[in-house]
């Protein structure tokens, strides 16, 4: 792939939006992040509730707020104190690319900020804040009970030697419930299914389809010289395995 090319690919809007915003998130991460809403199973005529945790200037939050408005209802909570100053720059960048009405800023620590927010109802949370082990543990411990039921997760910068132990310890830790890791760059995307049970037996389920399928692929090379009643034995068996 030549240089620049992944940026290519991004979708103009996005690019655009975020043309003139500060902040260290890059257009491969951000358009990963639109597709944790547009492909989140929520049924679409339901909004969608985002949480972001650190929101700086609003690069995120814009990235969000986009998706949500691209897939019908909903809204993204940027909740960051703006400690370092980014207050003003955040107000200013929103206003801009005309996505107030989407986002919720709320000018809090995310451990003050929990209790504004009710339990189950976040389907997309996005962990960007303070990046110290305690931190991240904390953002872990207090929201896991903010999340629905199923909900599409990110942590950022999970390079930083800090922000990587305690997403190790505190998440990867327990792969029934946090599941299909994968990274863009420094960000880390999973799944969160609080029912633990269910999971597994998802999981059960595609290790059995995966084996029939290996045996149905084997099989065909057989299958003209098989009687017919094994052949159809053979997709007897296959649909109970599997359903
Ligand atoms: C890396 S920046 C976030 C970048 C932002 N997501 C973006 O896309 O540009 C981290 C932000 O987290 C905020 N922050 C630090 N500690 C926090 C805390 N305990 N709760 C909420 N936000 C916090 C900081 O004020 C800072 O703006």
């Amino acid at each position: 792939m030549r240089p620049g090319a992944v940026g290519d690919q991004v979708n103009g809007q996005l690019r655009a939006a975020l043309a003139d915003v500060e902040g260290w998130l890059h257009l491969d991460e951000a358009e990963e992040l639109q597709r944790m809403v547009r492909d989140h199973p929520l049924p679409k005529d339901q909004p969608i509730t985002v949480l972001e945790i650190g929101t700086f200037k609003g690069r995120s939050a814009i990235t969000f707020a986009l998706a949500v408005r691209a897939r019908g209802a909903g809204r993204v909570y940027a909740v960051d104190p703006h400690w370092g100053g980014s207050r003003e720059g955040f107000y200013n960048n929103i206003s801009a690319a005309e996505l107030n009405d989407v986002i919720r800023p709320i000018e809090l620590s995310s451990s003050d900020a929990r209790s504004q927010i009710a339990d189950g109802s976040i389907d997309v949370p996005y962990v960007d804040g303070g990046h110290e082990y305690e931190e991240v543990c904390k953002d872990v411990a207090d929201w896991t009970s903010a999340l629905a039921d199923v909900a599409m997760v990110a942590f950022n910068d999970t390079h930083f030697p800090c922000v990587h132990r305690a997403v190790k310890e505190r998440v990867l830790s327990d792969p029934a419930r946090w599941s299909r890791p994968h990274l863009v760059r420094s960000t880390l995307f999973l799944e969160y299914h609080r029912d633990a049970t269910a999971q597994e037996v998802a999981k059960a389920s595609l290790r059995r389809l995966t084996t029939v399928l290996t045996l149905r692929r084997m099989s065909g090379a057989i299958k003209a010289v098989l009687p017919r009643p094994v052949g159809l034995a053979g997709n007897w068996v296959s649909r109970r395995v599997v359903g």
